[in-house]
């Protein structure tokens, strides 16, 4: 399942997005939100990532720029948020990085960009190998105040 999520700055691209997924009967929902009136984008970002932490699911997050939810997604367990501007971006999310989510800026990219973006973050497997052990640092990043020096 890939659920979606966005500000009043994201909504129509959100929007386009959920029409071009069901159009591949891609499984797909709707976390909100569902008009042009001004919302505060952490809290659709903290909704959609408490839906997916701890499953299989992917999330997209769109805002402004995806600056702004990618910040409030990656402050949660679990979740590995990246903000692409272009499918390169996405595809080593995906590889290196394993990112669950996915934020995308409305208002610097267009909704052809968005859908190209989103099928390379969708297809693109993990790497693994010597990408777990980076991961698992930032996971324990994540339980602790600092880290010894490298
Ligand atoms: C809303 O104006 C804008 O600040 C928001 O969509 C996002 O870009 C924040 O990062």
């Amino acid at each position: 399942m890939v659920y979606l999520a966005a500000d009043h700055a994201g909504v129509t691209l959100k929007d386009a997005l959920i029409v071009y997924l069901q159009q591949q009967q891609i499984p797909c929902s709707d976390l909100g939100t569902n008009t042009t009136d001004a919302v505060d984008y952490p809290d659709y970002a903290h909704r959609l990532c408490n839906t997916i932490a701890g499953t299989e699911n992917r999330g997209v997050l769109i805002c402004g720029t995806g600056i702004g939810m990618s910040i409030v997604a990656n402050r949660l367990t679990d979740i590995r948020c990246a903000v692409a501007l272009n499918p390169e971006m996405a595809y080593f999310a995906r590889r290196h990085n394993n990112a669950n989510v996915l934020a995308l800026g409305a208002r610097l990219i267009d909704a052809e960009c968005a859908q190209h973006i989103l099928d390379t973050f969708l297809s693109t497997e993990f790497e693994g190998g010597r990408h777990e052990a980076r991961l698992a640092k930032i996971d324990y990043i994540g339980m602790v105040a600092t880290l010894p020096a490298p």
